[in-house]
């Protein structure tokens, strides 16, 4: 396959009843400043959607509009079907700066989100075991008893992405989480990010600078204009889960990131000249 018949265009919202988020016409100002202008995209049941975009484009605006924090000026954030009020435990926010609490150790920023009264019905032996078991998987259970401001920035990220799992949202928001990341480390992160979609359906969006990563995770990437965000591109990522590393040899993850990489890089050079 070569990369022209690799990338499909999407150009207009689906209409099907899997739709969990639609972005309808949404615009956001700050002040004088527009970040968002008139975006229109779907999130269907299931989907894994990568924001790729230069820094200052809008995309954590957007995200926040989806999170429940910011809300557009005009058009409309849909979560099935209705507009979102305010944050839910339905969708689980992993923020741009780790988003861990200062004040609770490391195991009990991991249980947080079980302990909520909403997850209350889950048995006090069975939160336990959530939480060993993604203080493990992020190798923090050597640490589970210090606090945020003593860790690194990367076991900051990983105790992040620990709480973010473990209160099992059924729709995954993370903001750049593997940024702080060391590459073995954040290979290993795509890989049990892999398994726990593949156990659970979810819902994802991700933003992410990286290429490679939005191309390996997602089912499809959206690449965003330089500041105010407009979709330049929507693209159907042609390849089944589940996937491993050898996928990132293949011709088609090849031929997909290179022209990934010129629609993005257009979009930097956009933004640089903005300053
Ligand atoms: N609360 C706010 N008040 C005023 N301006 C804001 C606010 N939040 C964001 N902005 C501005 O909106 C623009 C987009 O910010 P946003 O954080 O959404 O960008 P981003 O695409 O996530 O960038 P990065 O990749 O660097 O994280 C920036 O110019 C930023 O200064
Ligand atoms: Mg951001």
């Amino acid at each position: 396959m070569n990369g022209e018949s690799a990338v499909r265009m999407q150009n207009e919202t689906g209409t099907d009843h899997e739709v969990k988020v639609r972005f309808q016409n949404v615009s956001k100002h700050y002040g004088d400043v527009e970040v968002v202008h008139d975006v229109s995209f779907d999130i269907r049941e299931g989907d894994f959607v990568s924001l790729v975009g230069p820094s200052g484009c809008g995309k954590t605006t957007m995200m926040n509009m989806l999170a429940g924090f910011v809300k557009p000026n005009s058009g409309e954030v849909l979560l099935e079907g209705k507009p979102v009020e305010g944050p839910g435990p339905d969708r689980g926010v992993m923020f741009q700066e780790y988003g861990v609490f200062p004040w609770l150790t490391v195991e009990k920023n991991i249980r947080f989100g079980l302990d909520l009264a909403i997850k209350r019905h889950i048995p006090k032996a069975e939160r336990r075991q959530i939480t060993e078991k993604y203080m493990s998987l992020m190798r923090l259970s050597d640490f589970r008893h210090a606090w945020p401001k003593n860790l690194s920035g990367g076991m900051r990220q990983r105790l992040a992405l620990a709480r973010a799992y473990a209160a099992n949202p059924h729709f995954l928001l993370m903001d750049e989480p593997f940024g702080a990341l060391d590459a073995q480390t954040r290979s290993d992160m795509h890989e049990l990010l892999h398994q726990i979609l593949q156990a659970e359906r979810k819902t994802a969006l991700l933003i992410t600078h990286s290429v490679d990563e939005a191309i390996y995770l997602s089912s499809r990437v959206i690449v965003i204009s330089a500041r105010p965000s407009r979709i330049v591109e929507s693209i159907d990522i042609p390849f089944g889960f589940p996937r491993d590393k050898s996928l990132l040899d293949s011709r088609e993850f090849i031929d997909l990131r290179i022209h990934l990489r010129e629609q993005v890089m257009k979009q930097y050079a956009e933004q640089q000249a903005l300053r």
